[in-house]
């Protein structure tokens, strides 16, 4: 599985970096290039000499050679790992990954670096629990990058909890998994949605709701991640997203989404709807801007298209569907309820009532409800974990399916 595979590792100022030659020799047993990039107070922890003699290649730490004056691109780097994992990374890296600055190669690197990064933290407790390095973990988790998390344990300080790194066994095993899960999809077609729907009022004017699509674009993100093909019809969002394997349609209104999934629809072996598709649109939107004029001003609308309803009344033997829920009360009835309706395979269900699910957050709370009726409830994640659970609940109960019709 590892054979093969280029492993950028990227060392920072934390006791913690005496593990990593270890980390390095697990690699190179298992048959993976590794590179290693420091920052110059690794090096106090761990000698670049020790590093280079087990990944048979030279160390990075400095931008240019300074007895030659060559240039040593970030760039190159970035762009030949199949996986960077920072490890152990400092409160002081973190900050700066989380804010673009690039003062020395190794945040140059990480912000060049277009291959899916890991970070393991390592540092005092105290500084762990900081709202800053709390916050920091966040943004670095919501641009994707996957964490590590620190393990509770005695700490250089003295102190005991947690701010550990994690070991170099556990981190060599997750990026094992990943590799393993990387191609879990390949070969498979997934189409997503995501975001709002604009439905016009006037030339100026719209309804909307208050979606931010980061979900969707987070399962869109882990599809691709586990190698499928995506197409994300995305509503107006605020976020992008480049992958290789996603192509995104941008819609505007429910109709253009109706159009663009029911067009992609026929090819998915996946279909996720995350988009908060608007259940009317006015029935006929102003050509011109309406002008103020009388105390009230009546609008009518129309119903939509019911995309996911029409997709489930398409779906073939072998394809799999499934829809979001957002729900304020009744939750789970109401959940169940459009799950049948709607021919789905699961429902995933997030309730405005959790303290940080659902729109505009960068967390999510979610329950899965499946058509068999059993239920599995999840913990309040960022969004890009819930993705993760999420694909890794579909694939193990599409696999049931199909062991069951076997
Ligand atoms: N959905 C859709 N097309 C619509 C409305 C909803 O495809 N016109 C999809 C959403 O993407 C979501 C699921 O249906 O996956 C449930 O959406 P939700 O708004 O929770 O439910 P509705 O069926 O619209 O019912 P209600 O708004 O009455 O709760």
């Amino acid at each position: 599985m590892l054979k093969g595979k280029k492993i950028l590792i990227g060392i920072t100022g934390s006791i913690a970096a005496y593990k990593i030659p270890l980390l390095v020799r697990l690699f190179i047993k298992a048959g993976a290039e590794v590179k290693v990039v420091m920052t110059g107070s690794a090096c106090d922890f761990v000698t670049p000499l020790t590093l280079s003699t087990l990944s048979q290649q030279p160390i990075l730490i400095e931008p240019y050679n300074k007895v030659d004056g060559s240039w040593h691109s970030h760039v190159d780097w970035g762009r030949w790992a199949d996986v960077f994992i920072l490890a152990p990374v400092s409160a002081n890296t973190l900050a700066k990954m989380a804010n673009g600055i690039a003062d020395n190669l190794l945040t140059t690197t990480y912000l060049a670096a277009k291959c899916p990064v890991f970070f393991a933290p390592a540092m005092d407790l105290d500084m762990f629990h900081h709202p800053t390095t709390k916050k920091n973990i966040n943004t670095l988790l919501s641009y994707g990058n996957h964490l590590i998390e620190p393990q509770t344990g005695e700490l250089a300080s003295g102190l005991c909890g947690e701010g550990r790194m994690e070991e170099p066994e556990v981190i060599f095993e997750v990026i094992r998994a990943f590799f393993l899960k990387s191609s879990e999809l390949s070969g498979k077609k997934v189409l997503v949605s995501a975001g709002p729907t604009y439905e016009a009022i006037d030339p100026v004017r719209f309804i909307g709701n208050h979606s931010s699509g980061k979900m969707g674009y987070a399962i869109a993100q882990e599809a691709a991640n586990r190698g499928a093909e995506v197409v994300l019809v995305s509503g107006p969002v605020e976020i992008s997203v480049n992958h290789p394997l996603i192509s995104v349609i941008k819609v505007k209104s429910a109709a253009q989404m109706a159009d663009a999934c029911l067009k992609s629809f026929g090819d998915a072996d996946f279909t996720v709807m995350s988009a908060a598709v608007a259940d009317y649109t006015v029935a006929e939107p102003a050509p011109r801007k309406i002008k103020k004029s009388g105390e009230r001003l009546t609008l009518e609308l129309v119903k939509t298209t019911d995309i996911l309803a029409e997709l489930g009344k398409m779906k073939k033997p072998g394809q799999y569907l499934a829809g979001f829920a957002l729900e304020t009360e009744n939750e789970g009835s109401n959940a169940t309820e459009k799950l049948n309706k709607k021919n789905l395979d699961l429902i995933v269900l997030n309730s405005l009532n959790d303290t940080g699910a659902g729109f505009g957050t960068s967390t999510n709370k979610v329950s899965i409800i499946f058509k068999e009726g059993n239920i599995v409830e999840f913990d309040l994640k960022p969004k890009s974990q819930v993705a993760t659970d999420i694909w890794d609940t579909i694939l193990s109960h599409s696999k049931s399916l199909s062991n069951s019709k076997a």
